[in-house]
């Protein structure tokens, strides 16, 4: 039996289980990746502060985030191909965030459909949407994520058009997808990962398949209309105008400084998400988390604000609440976690940060979430320009 005690282990071990080609799609970043490293490493340069003698006894690990209280300060962003991980894989990824009462989103890219995670659940779950060329698809997508009674809608703002990944490209993984021989070869000799998905029921993008200018339901068909709908003439005009068509809470996932933080809020935001889309855009642009600050200073709890990019441990979640973040998100541990083994997995990842969280709290004197701020590091000023 394989014993997994950090999210490193799991990444190593969805390695070994999904064909290269996926693995390369989740793990790789935009270019020569240096931001998809430095939104890691930087976490490290942030010195935790050690208290002793401080009794935790009864420590708490959550925290409220736009109305609902969770268990864990930490949840799931919007992952594309979902279901190519693990068989139905947002259907197992939502469970597995209402076991552990997380917040989960659902991508726009996502293999299971809105409706289906909408039958599977009467629980409400976050929606991710992208702003794409066809604005009536995209306000049916709204909609739909009404009539499936999502809480919040997750905006997307950092990819008017997609980043390069040199990884994709390489492995023949641009769109519209190619599988060539040596793929194939690659693909057979991962037997968990190909057997399990023969029992998969959704095979292609869920939340598109019905769509008039999208008749092809067959993913490459898909794959390539999704590439040609990205705008580069996307605007805050066009936030403004998805805020009056939603009515619920609305976040705006994609923001590393402060000037755009501050459009996001006038545009009508409910939450803002620090996001550079996992390193997989602009590569060269900061870290989220040495952007955090000036960040979370400028927006002056007018709204949550929000961070993803980075996030392996529960230490990292602790250094995100000291410089200001509301809430923590995760993408890639989630995508590691479920394609080693599904419910099983991300049970593990839950665990592991649960863990890490309580320890590390413990070990810092720290009773509740809310007690933490800048004092529970050394260095808060580390990242202060
Ligand atoms: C495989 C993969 C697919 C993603 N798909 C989407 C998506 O469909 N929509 C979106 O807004 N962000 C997407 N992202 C970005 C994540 O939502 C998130 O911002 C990022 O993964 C956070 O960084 P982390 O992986 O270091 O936690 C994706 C990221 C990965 C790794």
């Amino acid at each position: 039996m394989t014993i997994f005690t950090n999210v490193e282990d799991l990444r190593q071990q969805s390695k070994r289980i999904l064909p290269r080609m996926l693995f390369d799609f989740v793990d790789g970043g935009s270019y020569d990746e240096a931001t998809l490293r430095r939104n890691e490493s930087d976490f490290d340069s942030l010195h935790l502060r050690q208290r002793v003698m401080v009794d935790t006894s009864g420590k708490r690990l959550g925290r409220t985030v736009l109305g609902h209280a969770y268990d864990l300060p930490v949840g799931i962003s919007p992952i594309g191909m979902g279901g190519f991980y693990y068989p139905d894989g947002e259907v197992v990824g939502l469970a597995a965030a209402e076991n552990w009462n997380v917040p989960f989103t659902l991508s726009t890219l996502s293999i299971c459909s809105l409706e289906q995670l909408r039958e599977s659940t009467e629980r409400p779950f976050w929606f991710q949407l992208y702003v794409m060329k066809d604005r009536a698809f995209t306000e049916s997508l709204i909609q739909r994520a009404e009539q499936a009674g999502c809480s919040a809608l997750v905006l997307t703002v950092d990819l008017p058009i997609s980043g390069q990944r040199h990884r994709d490209i390489k492995n023949g993984l641009s769109v519209p997808l190619r599988f060539s021989g040596t793929h194939m070869l690659d693909v057979m000799r991962r037997h968990r990962w190909w057997r399990r998905q023969l029992r998969a029921k959704s095979k292609s993008f869920g939340n598109l398949t019905d769509m008039a200018s999208a008749k092809d339901s067959k993913l490459m068909g898909l794959a390539q209309w999704c590439a040609s709908q990205y705008d580069p003439s996307l605007s805050w005009a066009d936030v403004s105008w998805v805020r009056r068509l939603w009515k619920g809470k609305l976040i705006v996932k994609g923001v590393l400084n402060s000037d755009d933080a501050r459009h996001a809020i006038d545009s009508g935001c409910d939450a803002v998400i620090v996001s550079n889309h996992g390193g997989r855009q602009l590569d060269g642009a900061r870290s989220t988390i040495s952007s955090l600050r000036s960040i979370a200073t400028a927006v002056n709890r007018q709204v949550p604000v929000l961070l993803d990019g980075g996030i392996r441990s529960g230490q990292d979640i602790i250094r995100a609440l000291a410089l200001g973040a509301d809430f923590c998100m995760m993408g890639r541990p989630y995508v590691y976690a479920l394609a080693v083994d599904g419910p099983k997995g991300l049970d593990t990842l839950f665990t592991i940060l649960r863990n890490e969280l309580e320890v590390c709290m413990a070990l810092m004197g720290i009773r509740h979430l809310s007690e933490v701020d800048a004092s529970c590091l050394d260095n808060p000023d580390h990242f202060s320009r």
